[in-house]
């Protein structure tokens, strides 16, 4: 007689257990055991564990997995149960690992492989046979929304379904708010004190939310006919805009894309956009000041351009449109698509393509948590027809659609790299740029931990190469992120170690530090609304002298739309009561000794990057903690 001591862990979340009758049984190499009741008449209660002797005639051989069933009692059906895992030592004294973290419904079974990490083609061919099993129901289950935004009703509610029974259910809690501590509310009361100066207008092109437009000016584009004379005042007689532009002290935002973009109706009333090109100087004091503004695209006599040196209102309202514009290219592009919806294409190719017992897969899944809710959240309230921003955002209606898809079609693989954009906008000695420096730190830690990993499962190019199951992964992103094309610089297969190590941290950095940094200020630089308007109604000014504090409020939106950005916001800086920070993976999913010394070298890298944090921020008027590691969430959850 064979006894296997089996452990059976009920989870410890909301719901957990069950009184549905759930049966186990053992498969070896060598043969099944018989299949066991784990709890008879015994309710599986949340938290606690299960010890159970399997016996069986004949040795199992090498066991690789188990089989978990649930069926409902006599008289009632129970709930799903939340089984984390079971163990098992053998009786060689092998104590084997089963990851579940799943949910066991009466409808169908559960077969968990063991937790040992394998390659398709270092597999046993028993379990290549299963690998193949579970991919083919995920497929089933898992598809791809499109990446404008919009998607089927059916594909919607298969993958609603899916995502709470098979992966994520554990998850579900009402948010809380990261925005109570004293912190944030410093740096609300700092904005609502400052929006006005150019100072801090400069500054949010660094550390506010959207740091990802600005860049260095090498030359004037052709349709932003700023000279010498018109910005000589901002610079105090010294140099000339020539001379300042050759010495890299110039920078430009462009809000192209906003160009030909229709703008909502609010409350039966016509909104505006503007698509501005602003003219930023860095000055000998290391301060980022607007010296020039053109709100609209073509140059003209009704497009004037405007100076620091204007009238106080009319200054004030051309960076007023510039932030409206900031809103829209912030919330769609940098914000909604360049984290939340990427994130979810990495998400979706990895549960179509990788099985659980595939390294990559139990590298990735912790940053896909929560992520399907959320964008289902987010097109059903925020982007669907009668969603909030839809109905008083500015770039509501038709023209969020087409917004997006200009935005996608923009979408390039090194601009996701945080190195590589900040070397491509020319913003690598640019002073107090804290997005960056804290950036690049992470990105290295990040880089430095996926390197130890994949070096660990591939012991060359050519096991990337061989990787079937990973060439499907890269080839569904390759497709449905960046639809097919090649000039986004996407690969559409890997075929060396390095490339692979690339791509994985900008998919792990993408749905961690970039969208901590893109979302957690957001109450803070939207909540007062002038410093970011949701929307304005009336266009940008066609000539200088007209603009007066009483056109200044007739321009603001309506208190309602006011009031439905401030709730926004404030929820979507929210933090969830089961809030998992950066390189906190509770649930275990490697065993083997060098990944469970990379994950807690990654911890300690990520202590030691935030020990300093609090010095790095003394003397500064605002703090800039959206990137301290407490701070990151280790997947877009919000
Ligand atoms: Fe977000």
């Amino acid at each position: 007689m064979f006894i296997y001591k089996t452990k059976v862990f009920t989870g410890n979340v909301l719901s957990a257990g069950t009184r549905n009758s759930v049966c186990l049984q053992l498969v070896g190499t060598k043969g099944s055991s018989p299949v066991v009741h784990i709890n008879k008449l015994l309710m599986l209660k949340r938290g606690s564990v299960r010890n159970i002797e399997i016996k069986s005639q004949k040795d199992l051989g090498q066991l690789y997995l188990i089989r978990l069933n649930a069926k409902k009692l006599i008289l009632r059906q129970d709930k799903d149960w939340f089984c984390s895992k079971v163990t098992v030592t053998t009786p060689e004294n092998e104590e084997v690992l089963f990851p579940c973290y799943n949910w066991l419904s009466t409808e169908e079974p559960l077969a968990i492989r063991d937790a040992t990490a394998k390659l398709v083609f270092t597999d046993i061919p028993e379990g290549r046979v299963e690998r193949e099993k579970e991919l083919e129901k995920r497929q089933g289950y898992f598809k791809y929304f499109p990446l404008d935004g919009k998607c089927t009703r059916t594909v919607f509610l298969s993958v609603l379904k899916q995502t709470v029974h098979l992966t994520f259910r554990e998850q579900f809690g009402s948010p809380s708010s990261r925005k109570a501590t004293s912190d944030s509310l410093l740096g609300f009361q700092y904005v609502k004190e400052h929006w006005e100066e150019d100072e801090f207008f400069g500054y949010q092109f660094l550390n506010g939310i959207n740091p990802m437009l600005i860049q260095r000016c090498s030359k004037l584009p052709d349709n932003f006919p700023v000279t010498d004379d018109m910005v000589k005042a901002s610079f105090q007689g010294q140099l000339t805009l020539t001379e300042e532009i050759q010495n890299g002290n110039i920078y430009l935002a462009d809000y192209a894309r906003l160009n030909g973009i229709p703008a909502n109706m609010i409350n039966n009333k016509q909104q505006y956009m503007a698509a501005p090109l602003v003219l930023l100087y860095k000055t000998a004091d290391d301060k980022l000041m607007p010296i020039a503004i053109q709100l609209k695209q073509k140059p003209g006599e009704d497009n004037p351009i405007f100076f620091p040196t204007d009238s106080k209102y009319d200054w004030l309202m051309a960076k007023i449109f510039v932030r409206s514009a900031d809103f829209v290219e912030h919330e769609l592009t940098t914000h909604l698509l360049r984290t939340h919806l990427l994130s979810e294409v990495f998400a979706m190719a990895t549960l179509r393509n990788l099985p659980p017992i595939h390294p990559l897969y139990k590298l990735l899944i912790p940053h896909s948590r929560y992520t399907f809710q959320i964008n289902i959240q987010a097109r059903n309230d925020l982007i669907s027809d009668d969603g909030i921003i839809s109905k008083n955002a500015a770039i509501g209606g038709k023209g969020l659609n087409m917004f997006l898809k200009k935005a996608a079609a923009a979408l390039t693989y090194s601009s996701l790299c945080l190195p590589e954009d900040i070397a491509a906008r020319g913003l690598e000695s640019i002073p107090n740029f804290y997005y960056r420096d804290n950036g690049e730190k992470l990105w290295n830690i990040i880089h430095s931990y996926v390197e130890g990993m994949v070096k660990f499962y591939y012991d060359s190019d050519s096991h990337v190469e061989d990787d079937s199951e990973l060439q499907k992964w890269i080839g569904e992103i390759f497709t449905h992120g960046f639809l097919e094309k090649q000039e986004t610089g996407v690969p559409k297969s890997f075929g060396t170690v390095p490339e692979l190590v690339k791509f994985l941290t900008m998919v792990i950095f993408t749905a961690s530090v970039q969208h901590a940094a893109v979302n957690n200020g957001q109450h803070d630089f939207v909540g007062w609304m002038p410093n970011c308007p949701t929307s304005l109604q009336k266009g940008p000014p066609t000539t200088k002298g007209q603009c007066t504090e009483e056109t200044m409020w007739e321009t603001f939106p309506d208190i309602d739309v006011t009031a439905y950005g401030l709730i926004t916001v404030n929820l979507l800086s929210s933090q969830s009561p089961d809030f998992r920070a950066l390189g906190s993976f509770p649930n275990e999913r490697f065993v083997e000794a060098t990944p469970l010394k990379l994950i807690e070298k990654l911890q300690e890298d990520l202590q030691a990057y935030g020990e300093d944090i609090e010095t790095r921020n003394v003397g500064r008027p605002l703090l800039y903690l959206y990137l301290a590691p407490e701070e990151i969430e280790n997947s877009v959850a919000i």
